[in-house]
């Protein structure tokens, strides 16, 4: 568990060799043993093949990026905000050269009793109500990565391609799923830098 655990890092340089099919669903059988709320399951992995929809995303991707450097250029920050978007983009292109590329979303059939409670008028705008299903999909991508871990594979969730492309919902021909983030996967052709985690004193505290 601590080999796969701190043996696990983000890979964004694959070689082209696509990995086995069966350990990529092994992979997906790992996500879905990941509790979550009420057991309603909501995180669905989809696996983006088709190279038109591939180039529907990228070229959304690269207007977005267009829109946001034109929306900044006369920004009071104008420079420094133009320097993160081309950061975002290059830590967001990658995923189109993965072997193995998913959108990860959740349904919306689950309903927590803070929102019904909304619904009914007794809460206040349920601001809070993705919290669940965002555990969820956190969960599931855990046990995704270190199965791919065991099995010698690299991935790297994405989160970055959704400032370009504000609604992938209305890219993809599928209803009901709100698309949290992509993740990429493939025979890591990299070894990322080692990188300091937090001291274990700023993250623990006891009250
Ligand atoms: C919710 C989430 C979103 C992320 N989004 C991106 C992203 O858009 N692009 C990217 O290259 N890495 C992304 N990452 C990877 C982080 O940058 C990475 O986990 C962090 O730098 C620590 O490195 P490590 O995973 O190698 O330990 C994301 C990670 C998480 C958990």
């Amino acid at each position: 568990m601590d080999k796969l655990i701190h043996g696990r890092r983000s890979i964004r340089k694959y070689t082209q060799e696509p990995p086995p099919e069966e350990w990529i669903k092994k992979m997906i059988l790992a996500a879905m043993r990941a509790p979550s709320p009420t057991h309603s399951q909501p995180v669905r992995f989809i696996r983006i093949l088709s190279p038109a929809l591939k180039e529907e995303l990228h070229e959304a991707m690269r207007r977005g990026r267009e829109n946001l450097l034109q929306a900044i250029a006369h920004a009071a920050s104008a420079n420094r905000l133009k320097n993160w978007v081309k950061a975002y983009f290059r830590y967001s292109e990658f995923m189109f050269h993965a072997p193995v590329l998913f959108a990860v979303g959740t349904t919306a059939t689950f309903v927590s009793l803070s929102e019904r409670l909304f619904r009914a008028g007794m809460r206040e705008q349920g601001h809070k109500k993705h919290r669940d299903v965002d555990i969820a999909v956190g969960l599931a991508l855990k046990g995704y990565l270190l199965k791919g871990e065991e099995l010698g594979l690299g991935s790297c969730i994405l989160t970055a391609p959704l400032i370009f492309i504000e609604d992938p919902e209305t890219i993809f021909p599928l209803k009901g799923v709100e698309i949290k983030c992509f993740v990429t996967t493939g025979y890591p052709d990299e070894e990322p830098d080692y990188i300091k985690r937090k001291d274990f004193d700023e993250i623990y505290r006891e009250l």
